[in-house]
C-alpha cells in the first residue's frame, strides 16, 4: 500500500517508515520536523514532503501526487508536562490538526487511517494488566487530545461507511531499530532509558527517580516498555487487517511491567558501568504502576512483542546512543 506516514521523522514514525518499507510497501514522509529530523529522511531514503499539518493544500496534495491508500498518523506534540503548561497547543495541533487530516482524505477519498492513541487515555486505572474496556479517563491535556480523537474517529466512522481505522494505545515505546540506523532523539528528553543511558554516558550528571515509596515491590513506578520495531509491526498488521466499519481499538505493550528500578540495573549491566541516580520526591500526577494485557492485539492482529524483557530492549538503544551520543545532528 501507499501509506502516508505522518510524523515519519519521529522516533516511532520513523521506525514504522523503516519497517513499511522492508515489508513492501511505499511509504511516504509527512512532517514539519519541528520536533523530528530531517537525517531520518536521508537514512530511510523514502519520498518526504516536509509541511506542517496545518497547511491543508499541500496533504491534500501528498495525498492525490502519491496516490495514498493509508494515513498513519503519529504527529502530535507528547509530552505531558508540557500539555499541561500550553494546552491550547496541544488542542490545536494534536486534535484540530487531525480534524484537518480526516477531512483531506474524505476529500480525496482515503478510507484507512492508523492513529498513534496512548496509555495515557486511561488515566490511572483501577487494575492492572489493563484491557481495553478500562475506563478512560486522562488526567492530563495530552491524554484528553488522544481521547479526543479516538471519540472523533467513531463519530467519523458512524457517518462514512467506507470509513474505517486503528486506534493504537501504545505503552512506553522503547529501544531503537536493532540494525542501528535509527534511534530514539527527543529534545528535551523525558523517556527513562535514554535518560539513564545519557546518565551512563555522562551526557547528564544524573538521573532523577521520582519517587521510591509507591506500593510496589521495590517501592518505584512499574510501567509497560514496548519495543519500537514491535509497535511498527504493529501498525502494519493493523494497516493490513483493517475493514470498512469495523475499527479496532488495541493496547500496545509487553504485558508485563518493570520497575525504574529494575530498567536501571538492566541499563548498568547492558552498559556495563553504574548509573548516577538521585531519588527524589514522587511526581505529580504518576500513576503507580500501568501496564497492558495485549490479548486483544494478539487476536486480532496475530500480533505479540517479540521483545520480553528490558535487557534486550536496553541492548538496541545502547547500540545507537553509544554511537550517537549527541543525537542523529549530534549537538
Ligand atoms: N513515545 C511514546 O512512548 C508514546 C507513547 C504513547 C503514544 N505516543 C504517540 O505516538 C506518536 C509518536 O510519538 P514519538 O515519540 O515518535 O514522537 P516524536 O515527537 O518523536 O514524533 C512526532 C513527529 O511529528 C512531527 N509533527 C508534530 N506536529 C506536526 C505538525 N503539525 N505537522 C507536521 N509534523 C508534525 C514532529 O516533527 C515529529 O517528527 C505521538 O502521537 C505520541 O503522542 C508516543
Amino acid at each position: 500500500m501507499n501509506v502516508l506516514v505522518a510524523g515519519g521523522a519521529g522516533y516511532i514514525g520513523s521506525h514504522t517508515v523503516k519497517r513499511l518499507k522492508e515489508a513492501g510497501h511505499a511509504p511516504v514522509i509527512y512532517d514539519n520536523c519541528s520536533r523530528g529530523h530531517r537525517a531520518v529522511v536521508d537514512i530511510l531514503k523514502v519520498p518526504a514532503v516536509i509541511g506542517d499539518l496545518s497547511d491543508r493544500a499541500a496533504l491534500s496534495r501528498a495525498l492525490r501526487d502519491h496516490r495514498i491508500d493509508c494515513v498513519m498518523h503519529f504527529a502530535a506534540y507528547a509530552y505531558v508536562g508540557e500539555s499541561v503548561e500550553k494546552p491550547l497547543m496541544y488542542y490545536e495541533n494534536n486534535v484540530a490538526n487531525t480534524v484537518g487530516v480526516l477531512q483531506c482524505m474524505q476529500e480525496a477519498g482515503v478510507n484507512r487511517f492508523v492513529f498513534s492513541s496512548s496509555c495515557a487515555t486511561y488515566g490511572d486505572p483501577d487494575r492492572v494488566p489493563m484491557t481495553e474496556d478500562e475506563k478512560q479517563i486522562p488526567v492530563s491535556p495530552y491524554g484528553r487530545t488522544k481521547l479526543m480523537v479516538e471519540q472523533m474517529l467513531r463519530d467519523v466512522i458512524g457517518g462514512d461507511l467506507r470509513f474505517t481505522f486503528a486506534a493504537l494505545r501504545y505503552f512506553n515505546a522503547s529501544g531503537c531499530a536493532a540494525d542501528g540506523t535509527l534511534g530514539e532523539d527527543h529534545d528535551p528528553e523525558t523517556h527513562l532509558i535514554p535518560n539513564v543511558l545519557g546518565a551512563i554516558m555522562g551526557i547528564r550528571p544524573n538521573l532523577t527517580v521520582f519517587g521510591t515509596d509507591y506500593p510496589t515491590p521495590d517501592g518505584t513506578n512499574v510501567r509497560d516498555y514496548i519495543h519500537v520495531d514491535d509497535l511498527a509491526d504493529a501498525h502494519i498488521r493493523a494497516m493490513e487487517k483493517l475493514e470498512p466499519g469495523k475499527p479496532m481499538f488495541l493496547n500496545l505493550g509487553m504485558g508485563r511491567g518493570f520497575s525504574v528500578k529494575e530498567i536501571i540495573a538492566a541499563a548498568e549491566k547492558v552498559a556495563c558501568k553504574k548509573a548516577p541516580v538521585v531519588y527524589g520526591a514522587r511526581r505529580a500526577g504518576d500513576a503507580i504502576a500501568l501496564y497492558a494485557d495485549p490479548t486483544r492485539a494478539k487476536q486480532l492482529l496475530g500480533w505479540e512483542a517479540q521483545y520480553k524483557d528490558p535487557e534486550t530492549i536496553i541492548r538496541t538503544a545502547w547500540n545507537w546512543f553509544s554511537k550517537h551520543p549527541h543525537g542523529y545532528e549530534g549537538k
